[in-house]
């Protein structure tokens, strides 16, 4: 059983912390330093949430990062650690992400992820997303492997 969990609101200042979080939830991967970060945060069209259990919010679990151009937003980067994944966490964190988008009056989500990505394609599918496009070979597997990225979206009314 996962204990209560919490949102709460990306910052400015946070960038370590996504740093550090992002470089866990996708092992193997370059994580986005600090840096990047608050270059994205100090934009105001930028935000997201972190997910934590609500005895220690400040040691979050998860975190979803988003931006907006005019009506539409864009899914940067989102995770579970590995240890919480599979308990409903990663779907509750994005329906609190898109709840927000409405209310901002945001009309359509867009968002990229890799072909092989299962965990992720189920999470986004059992939300509505849908399939409007794709890029062949655009991520590097090991050994020359390629893989796609599948272009989603989904319309929010
Ligand atoms: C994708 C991710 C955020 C899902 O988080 P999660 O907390 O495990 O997701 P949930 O427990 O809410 O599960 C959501 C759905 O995906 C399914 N699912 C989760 N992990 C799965 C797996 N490894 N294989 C198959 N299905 C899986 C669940 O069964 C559930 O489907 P359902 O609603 O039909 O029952 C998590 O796997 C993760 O952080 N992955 C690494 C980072 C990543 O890939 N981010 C997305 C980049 S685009």
């Amino acid at each position: 059983m996962l204990d209560p969990i919490q949102y709460d609101s990306i910052k400015c200042g946070h960038g370590s912390v996504l740093s550090v979080l992002q470089g866990a939830i996708f092992p193997g991967e370059t994580a986005w330093q600090a840096p990047s970060f608050e270059t994205l945060l100090a934009n105001p069209t930028c935000f997201g949430f972190f997910v934590a259990p609500q005895k220690n919010r400040e040691t979050p679990f998860g975190f979803l990062l988003m931006q907006t151009v005019l009506d539409e937003a864009e899914i940067l980067s989102f995770g579970i650690l590995p240890k919480f994944r599979k308990k409903g966490v990663g779907s509750a964190l994005l329906q609190h992400g898109l709840y927000f988008l409405q209310k901002q009056n945001i009309t359509e989500v867009f968002l990229e992820v890799a072909e092989d990505n299962l965990a992720a394609l189920k999470t986004y599918q059992a939300l509505n997303f849908k399939q409007y496009g794709k890029r062949p070979n655009y991520y590097n597997r090991q050994k020359g492997v390629t893989c796609s990225a599948l272009l989603l979206k989904k319309l929010l009314s």
